[in-house]
């Protein structure tokens, strides 16, 4: 096996189910886990059959409530499964570190047989884990342990309580470290780093929860066959995060400019914690992301303007000897689209309405402002968009009915910066506004694609740009600043 495997967890509930999930992603695992509490029982006169056949290694496994299984059956039983299991093809034998079965484990160690010797904490990550991690080595053993971090606060608790972990004078097979939920979703990818045998993977279609993957997105987006103990890390922190679509922009441009590295999402809910992880996991630049745009500021050593003047920023890479840098690559981002669209110094002097006055919109005006535009704001809190008025020394208006003789003088731009059409919520916030035709309508919303405002511009015959040409102009300078290199344009294959 290379090691860090990747492990399917097999999820019945028959054999032929089983089976079925192996075929689909075999080519991308290593080894998988029969989850004998999740199949019907009727199913477990088939199972050392199916372990002579399966093809690779398995682990065999019979959880109970307490360990996240599905099994209540008596200690007699459970004895009894694993005495016919010594009749299989199995590789290793899962028990859980406070459920021995020493008469049954010498038997198995005496074929030839490993054991997996596991301990799962669902809620949080209980103190003395990784002792107990640690006491689990022993002759043919992989000890293993899963714990669940509420927050960045107890990730960062499990990610130094690992590292300070002595491996030293171990006489086992190594061990399987895990943070579950989507706290913990980078040691899911970052096994290699952090000396994992294995990480778990859920076949497609399984994936239920934040923080599960499956072995074709772990290997076709995280690149983790190509990970190493030393291979940087770049990626967004947010939160929510794992909606974003930054991680396909950015591996496969690592992949196709032949560059070490791997990026992935980070949820958080502390930054001082966060931050901490990313010194601790080698993470080298970041996309940051709502709700952290500002609240990165003060973890910055130093800043380009554009941070300075928007009070955001979305891009951090490291400077020599470690500090973080940063810059708002949304701005430049959502002004190379339009300057593509208008042409070279066409920009200086339109007249434009920017609907909005959140911190997106901050950036929409300092953009506009740089390349010469006359612009008013309209805001639905008259007191936002004063102030952000007064900031870059524009006009503003409420958003009203009321204020469209103002649009209709700033009208050969039109950008929408609210969350209003977000996802299917199906609403325009300029709805009484009527296109002429004449506009260029831009939405820095990217889902959908077509927001009411957009759709409405298009058929009146307007020119559109879409979210989706900012976020993808965003990541173009993020990864300018990650890599130090163009992004490679013939590798993004971002989906209309
Ligand atoms: P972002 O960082 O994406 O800009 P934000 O700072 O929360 O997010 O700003 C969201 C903007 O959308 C604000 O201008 C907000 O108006 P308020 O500041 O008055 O809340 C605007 N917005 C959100 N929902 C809106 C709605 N239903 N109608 C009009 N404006 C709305």
């Amino acid at each position: 096996m290379t090691e860090p495997g990747v492990c399917l967890v097999l999820t019945g509930p028959t054999i032929d189910d089983c089976q079925r999930q192996l075929d689909q992603s075999r080519p991308h695992i290593d080894l998988a886990e029969v989850r004998a509490d999740l199949l019907d029982p009727s199913a477990w006169a088939g199972l050392n059959a199916f372990s002579r056949s399966a093809g690779l290694p398995l682990i065999l496994t019979l959880r109970q409530p307490q360990d996240g299984g599905r099994w209540s059956g008596s200690a007699e039983e459970r004895r009894g499964f694993f005495q016919t299991a010594l009749g299989g093809a199995w590789t290793w034998f899962d028990l859980e570190d406070d459920q021995r079965l020493p008469d049954i484990e010498a038997a198995w160690l005496g074929r030839g047989g490993r054991l997996v010797i596991s301990f799962h904490s669902f809620d949080g990550v209980a103190s003395g884990w990784a002792e107990r991690l640690r006491a689990a080595d022993a002759p043919g053993v992989t000890a293993k342990a899963a714990v669940s971090p509420k927050g960045s606060v107890e990730f960062l608790r499990f990610v130094a309580e690992l590292q300070a972990l002595s491996w030293e004078g171990a006489v086992g097979d190594g061990y399987v470290a895990l943070a579950m939920g989507g706290f913990g979703f980078a040691s899911r990818v970052l096994a290699a780093r952090l000396g994992s045998r294995w990480t778990y993977a859920s076949a497609p279609g399984q994936v239920v929860a934040p923080g599960q993957t499956d072995p074709a997105t772990l290997q076709n987006v995280y690149r983790f066959r190509q990970q190493g103990a030393d291979t940087p890390v770049y990626g967004i922190v947010g939160n929510p995060v794992f909606h974003s679509k930054s991680p396909g922009i950015h591996n496969p441009a690592l992949t196709a400019l032949n560059l070490p590295g791997t990026y992935i999402p980070f949820l958080a809910d502390e930054l001082d914690a966060f931050f901490a992880v990313c010194d601790r996991l080698g993470v080298r630049g970041l996309s940051c992301t709502i709700p952290f745009k500002e609240a990165v500021l003060p973890h910055l050593a130093q800043s380009t303007d554009a941070v300075t003047a928007i009070r955001a920023c979305n891009t951090l890479w490291r400077r020599p000897g470690g500090a973080w840098e940063g810059d708002n690559t949304d701005a430049p981002g959502f002004l190379s689209p339009l300057a593509d669209l208008v042409g070279p110094g066409r920009l200086v002097g339109l007249r434009a309405t920017v609907v909005g006055t959140g911190g997106a919109a901050r950036g929409v005006v300092w953009a506009l402002k740089q390349a010469g535009v006359k612009m008013v704001v309209l805001g639905r809190t008259p007191a936002k968009a004063n102030a952000l008025a007064q900031d870059f020394d524009i006009e503003w208006a409420p958003l009203v009915p009321e204020s469209r003789p103002v649009v209709e003088s700033h009208a050969e731009l039109i950008v929408q910066t609210t969350s209003v059409g977000l996802g299917a919520d199906g609403q325009d916030p300029l709805a009484w506004y009527e296109f002429t035709g004449r506009e260029i309508a831009y939405d820095i919303i990217y889902s959908p694609r077509w927001t009411p405002f957009l759709t409405r511009a298009k058929q009146a015959g307007c020119r559109v740009l879409f979210g989706q040409d900012m976020l993808v102009g965003q990541a173009f300078g993020q990864f300018e600043r990650f890599t130090g290199l163009p992004y490679p344009k013939h590798a993004l294959r971002l989906q209309e």
